[in-house]
């Protein structure tokens, strides 16, 4: 149990658990195996709950094993071992064993040397446990919260086997998977965030502080858009029956014994009490019930965070009036009587929300933060957290602010993340995303790219030529231009006419001279140009380049032939026209006389109704 509970036993206060029902869960995530091929599969890992895991993402990785310093205690430099790996090969996933000094240490030391991430093996066989932060602030506090790597613990028998191959010569590739370690059941994601509003529990209380003021703009983000439903939670304890009179109970608790906080400063002479701390987490969780009343439950962090400056305890500035804008009276009601010897509604069910529920487990490390039911593990950091919140969605459904530049895991700045890329253009098919990096062809200027992502994307569809030609042949010589690209569809790329070739690399000037395609007439003069080819007639002779033919300028055979060509269509025309008015004209008629005779079957029953004008008549 992480909760000071010794300081709560010698004191008389007991965290409002069951014990004989307790439950922690350990938060698992995926590792699988993928080489050497005996020790394929996948096994158990338990994330630590410090470090960044990659949550929604996944890791590929070579595992390595040190010779010297294999429980990290101490810095590997000392003995000229670095994790780092070189560019292209896969990240390196270091293997240490458990004991001799804080997880945390271990962690941080791999971390300095390179390593990408850790997995520690237990020393023990027993169930997974999970590796927290030490409680005591001092040296440790300074590097765990720069520890940015995933860490996870192992059990005893799978580490030996992984040295053993390691020993053995083999290469252990690895795939850490944090895909599934949060569930993502639905399009809203639910999440808890179990704290207290006591501010002088040293690192850990900062950190929450910190975080709560980070994560305020992207909560409110997520909470009004719809996206998310947040409740804040505060860990309550009680005094057993026999010391509900005694002094420590009595400055401790609220409500006769029922609802207790630990003294803030751990001195019951000066400063706050605990009593104080526990009003302060019954105000703040009456400020989300009355906010959460009117559709506003984001009103909470505006609370909270004004709390913190404006009344730290730490700072002797605790008073009672804050108020973020809501309904004082309601405030005040909802807190009610703190002296009455009777249970308080909203603190009784925050006892009972404390006992572990489904897959959550009992909460009992502070501050925790629980997505969809399932308890994060790691650092408290936007970033990390955000990443956690936005792995509960279904993949596509998550909003914009999961996609945004605080998330991105910019694996696209080196080596493009392994992308297509058209270096010409600028333009790449590599995206950073919360869940890693996605090799996607682009759209650039409207214009989609289609393609692998990895090794091709190609521009298509309308205004594709627009783009680098299309990845066409193009050229322009004395103020001609010619495109091998054309937008609508079909074929890629092909020479325009008066060129042949590929398309794409070369596109050819035919000479339609000595091709013998055009301008053959015997009365014709041809002249290749690049692109076309000029033809001249002799004499008075004029070329029609439609049907590469010479016609006399004058009225001639020629011209009296076209006229004559001309007469003979029109009347064609004419007479084909007045045919189909004619065949109009019939069916008309027909369809008349067969409307008639339809009606005729139906309407005149009687014997004496017409048949009647309007057909849209529906009481027939
Ligand atoms: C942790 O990071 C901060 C800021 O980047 C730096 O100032 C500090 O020295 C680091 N602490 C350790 C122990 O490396
Ligand atoms: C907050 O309001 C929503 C919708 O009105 C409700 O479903 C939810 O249970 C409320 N939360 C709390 C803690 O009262
Ligand atoms: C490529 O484009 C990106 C943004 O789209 C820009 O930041 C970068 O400077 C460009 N690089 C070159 C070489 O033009």
């Amino acid at each position: 149990m992480k909760l000071r509970v010794c300081l709560f036993v010698l004191i008389g206060l007991v965290v409002a658990l069951p014990v004989s029902m307790a439950r922690f869960v350990v938060e698992k995530n995926s590792l699988s195996i993928t080489s050497p091929e005996k020790m394929k599969g996948t096994y158990d890992s338990a994330i630590g709950n410090f470090g960044i895991p990659q949550y929604g993402g996944s890791m590929a990785g070579n595992v390595v094993y040190p010779k010297d310093n294999n429980n990290g205690c101490k810095e590997f430099n000392h003995f000229s071992i670095s994790f780092k790996s070189t560019p292209g090969a896969l990240p390196t996933i270091v293997l240490l064993h458990r004991g001799s000094c804080f997880f945390a240490l271990k962690v941080w030391n791999a971390q300095k040397a390179g390593a990408s991430a850790v997995l520690v093996a237990d020393d023990i066989d027993e169930p997974l446990i999970t590796m927290d932060t030490p409680e005591e602030d001092g040296s440790s506090a300074q590097y765990i919260q720069n520890i940015t790597i995933p860490s996870a613990l192992i059990g005893k028998s799978f580490g030996e086997k992984l040295k053993d191959a390691i020993s053995g010569g083999d290469m252990v590739n690895v795939n850490l998977d944090w895909r599934e370690a949060v569930p993502h059941p639905d399009e809203r994601v639910e999440y808890e965030l179990w704290s207290n509003s006591n501010d002088e529990c040293g690192v850990k209380c900062n950190m929450l502080m910190e975080f709560v003021k980070d994560f305020k703009g992207a909560a409110q983000i997520l909470e009004k858009g719809g996206y998310t439903q947040f409740t804040p939670h505060y860990i309550t304890w009680y005094c057993p029956q026999a010391f509900t009179l005694s002094k420590q109970c009595k400055s401790q608790c609220i409500n006769h014994g029922r609802y207790c906080a630990p003294d803030p400063e751990q001195d019951f002479s000066t400063g706050y009490d605990g009593k104080d701390v526990v009003i302060e987490n019954l105000r703040q969780l009456c400020v989300f019930k009355v906010a959460n009343e009117t559709a506003t439950p984001w009103v909470w962090w505006d609370y909270v965070t004004d709390f913190q400056i404006r009344c730290p305890m730490k700072e002797k500035k605790y008073n009672k009036e804050l108020s973020a804008g809501l309904d004082i009276k309601k405030i005040e009601k909802c807190i009610g009587d703190p002296d009455a010897d009777s249970e308080n509604l909203v603190l009784k069910q925050e006892q009972d929300a404390q006992i572990g529920k489904g897959s959550r487990g009992d909460v009992t490390i502070l501050p925790t933060l629980v997505v969809n039911n399932r308890q994060y593990r790691g650092k408290l950091e936007k970033s990390a957290i955000l990443k956690a919140i936005c792995a509960g969605f279904e993949e596509t459904t998550e909003p914009a602010v999961c996609l945004s530049g605080d998330l991105q895991t910019n694996e696209c700045l080196t080596s493009n993340g392994g992308c297509w890329r058209d270096n010409a253009a600028n333009i790449t098919a590599c995206k950073d995303t919360f869940r890693g990096r996605v090799c996607e062809c682009p759209m650039v200027d409207g214009v989609q790219f289609k393609g692998d992502g990895y090794t091709t994307c190609e521009a298509s569809g309308p205004g594709r030529c627009k783009i680098n030609n299309g990845g066409c042949w193009h050229d322009a010589r004395n103020g001609h231009a010619f495109s091998a690209c054309s937008d609508d569809g079909g074929v890629r790329c092909q020479c325009p006419t008066g060129f042949s070739g590929d398309g794409v690399k070369n596109c050819e000037d035919i000479d339609e001279c000595k091709e013998k395609k055009a301008c053959q007439c015997p009365e014709c003069s041809c002249k290749n140009t690049w692109g076309s080819y000029d033809c001249t007639c002799s004499g008075d002779l004029l070329y029609i380049k439609d049907h590469d033919a010479c016609i006399s300028k004058t009225a001639s055979q020629g011209k009296s032939a076209w006229a004559a060509f001309w007469v003979i269509l029109i009347g064609l025309v004419m007479a084909a026209g007045g045919a189909f008015l004619v065949y109009k004209y019939r069916i008309r008629q027909y369809m008349d006389s067969e409307i008639r005779a339809i009606m005729a079957q139906y309407m005149p029953l009687d014997g004496q109704v017409e048949v009647p004008n309007h057909v849209n008549d529906q009481r027939a």
